[in-house]
C-alpha cells in the first residue's frame, strides 16, 4: 500500500493551467520567431533593409538587365535581405518579399520563377502565385528608381 504525502501549499508552484499557458506563451514566441527568420521582410538576413529601405545599384546586379528576372538584394557582405528585385520593363522595377506567403519560408530564385522548397508553392517574377499551397502573392516592397543614378531604393 503506497502511501499519500500530503502536499504542502506552495506559493511560489505554478498550477497546471498556469504552467500551459506559460508554455502556449513561449510556444508562440518561438513560432512567430521562427517565422520571422523566413517569414518577414523584418527578421531575414542584416543589413539596412530591415524596417528601413535599402538603396542598390543596378549595375552591381546583373540579372537585373534581363526584364522578368528577379535578383536576390543582399548585404555587402552577401547576406541576404529577404527582397529580391525585378525588372518589369525599360524603366520600370518591383521589389518582392522573399517569404513564401503559405507559411513563411524563404523561397528560391530559380530561373525566372520563385520555389518555396517547402510544399512546393511556386510564384512568376512578379510575385503571383502559380503554384499552392500558397495563396496569396508573394509581398510587394515600394521602389524608387534612380534613372539619373540608375539606383533603385527599396523600402
Ligand atoms: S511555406 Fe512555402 S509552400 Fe508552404
Amino acid at each position: 500500500m503506497s502511501e499519500q504525502l500530503p502536499v504542502a501549499a506552495c506559493e511560489s508552484c505554478v498550477s497546471r493551467r498556469d504552467f500551459l499557458g506559460r508554455v502556449a506563451i513561449v510556444a508562440g514566441a518561438i513560432i512567430a520567431a521562427g517565422c520571422g527568420a523566413a517569414g518577414d521582410l523584418t527578421g531575414v538576413g542584416s543589413g539596412p533593409l530591415p524596417g528601413g529601405s535599402v538603396t542598390i545599384k543596378i549595375a552591381d546586379y546583373a540579372g537585373l538587365a534581363t526584364i522578368g528576372q528577379p535578383v536576390e538584394v543582399r548585404t555587402s557582405t552577401g547576406g541576404s535581405l529577404g527582397v529580391a528585385a525585378v525588372r518589369t520593363s525599360a524603366s520600370s522595377f518591383i521589389a518582392l518579399g522573399m517569404a513564401c506567403t503559405h507559411e513563411g519560408t524563404k523561397v528560391n530564385i530559380q530561373g525566372q520563377i520563385f520555389n518555396c522548397p517547402n510544399h512546393g508553392a511556386r510564384f512568376s517574377s512578379t510575385g503571383a502565385v502559380t503554384n499552392g499551397p500558397a495563396n496569396r502573392a508573394l509581398a510587394q516592397r515600394t521602389v524608387a528608381f534612380d534613372q539619373t543614378l540608375q539606383t533603385l531604393t527599396i523600402s
